[in-house]
């Protein structure tokens, strides 16, 4: 089972497990039918090399609280270690595997490697959806070694998602985050079918420089603001006042200003009161959703207002007046800092996945196990 299990660590800490419990129900499933369950995941960008800071051992031992289940962990996911663990387990135990970006074969799609995993099992169920955007041996190749399966996860994304790409409109966007590289084709393409879409974060940025408002010591990338000026859409709305900062990191003293009043020794945090009062009022005729990316540096006190309205709102139209969705490592952390994520529709475990998905673009992780 190839699971994504990618979530943050610190210390050997794991700082938020969301993306471990929504895994939970297909992995449930296949230990009540009396499966040996072998799990696969990646764990950051450890680039093809084994590094201890990268390890799923933390990850491995949580899941087996959460279960109360023996999970037996492997220290490679491919060869000796692993086949020894595999063959070891009873069934309704769980094998696993150390992370598959250890190995080169993984994000290289090679045959080898996709072949020596699939050895390990009789069947393969692809619960990642966060990873089924990339073509790598773990999601892509192996589906030709072994009957393959979507996992329930998987499912639930697909249809949840589906449902933004066939919106009951008004449908409100809001994009947040930094570059507009990763967000251009889900502003083509789910931008286009928008009634608004929101910006903020150091998005916003970039479309200022695009307008010519000085943005002071802002993070801005020029590819961004490049792309930013080709964006023709009306149905962009910017930020009308922003949260400034004299320091960078948000040390000094605070202000919110008009986006025309934001002078060169500033650094835009966050979106304004008053963006937050036009934004709630498109918001709340929305009859669907969808945002990804924070609105500012939601991390600090000072600026975590614009970020923690916006979840508010969306978790307080959700669930009845509209079909709301969040998606996003940061975005949901956001979200949870309100406590409110039940209240929204779906939480999407996908952040890149997720915008590919909206985009249109190719999900090797689906082809052949789900129709869309
Ligand atoms: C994610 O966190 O979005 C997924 O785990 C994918 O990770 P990646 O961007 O390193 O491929």
């Amino acid at each position: 089972m190839r699971v994504d299990f990618n979530v943050p660590i610190k210390d050997g800490k794991i700082k938020d497990d969301y993306k471990i419990v929504a895994g939970l129900s297909t992995i449930r499933f296949l230990l009540r039918y009396n499966c040996k369950v072998i799990i696969a995941t990646h764990l950051g960008r450890p680039d093809g090399k084994k590094n201890s800071e990268f390890s799923l051992e933390p990850v491995a031992r949580r899941l087996g609280k959460i279960l109360d289940v023996k999970v037996l962990f492997a220290d490679s996911c491919v060869g000796f270690s692993a086949g020894t663990a595999v063959g070891r387990i009873k069934k309704g135990e769980i094998v696993f595997l150390e992370n598959l970006r250890f190995e080169k074969g993984e994000e290289k799609n090679e045959i080898k490697f996709a072949k020596e995993l699939a050895s390990l099992a009789d069947i393969y169920v692809n619960d990642a959806f966060a990873a089924s955007h990339r073509r790598h041996a773990s999601v892509s190749a192996i589906k030709k070694y072994l009957p393959s399966y979507a996992g329930l996860l998987l499912g639930e994304e697909v249809k949840n998602l589906s449902k933004i790409i066939n919106s009951k409109q008004p449908l409100i966007s809001i994009i947040g985050g930094s570059k507009i590289s990763t967000k251009i084709s889900f502003l083509k393409r789910i931008g286009r079918k928008s009634f608004k879409v929101l910006i903020g974060g150091a998005l916003a940025n970039n479309f200022f420089v695009a307008r010519k408002f000085e943005v002071g010591k802002s993070l801005v990338d020029k590819k961004s603001v490049k792309l930013a000026r080709s964006l023709k859409q009306k149905n962009i709305i910017l930020p009308i006042d922003v949260v400034v900062s004299k320091k960078s990191d948000g040390k000094g003293e605070v202000e919110a200003k008009s986006v025309s009043k934001v002078n060169k020794n500033e650094t835009i945090l966050d979106i304004g009161p008053r963006t937050i009062r036009l934004y709630a009022d498109f918001i709340k005729k929305a009859q669907t959703i969808i945002w990804n990316g924070p609105m500012g540096m939601f991390e600090k006190q000072s600026f975590k207002h614009g970020t923690l309205s916006v979840a508010r709102l969306i978790a307080s139209r959700s669930r009845g007046r509209a079909f709301g969705v969040v998606g996003g490592g940061e975005t949901i952390t956001a979200l949870r800092m309100t406590g409110m994520e039940d209240y929204v529709d779906w939480v999407s475990t996908g952040g890149g996945a997720t915008l590919s998905f909206l985009s249109g673009d190719k999900m090797p992780g689906l082809d052949k196990i789900i129709k869309i």
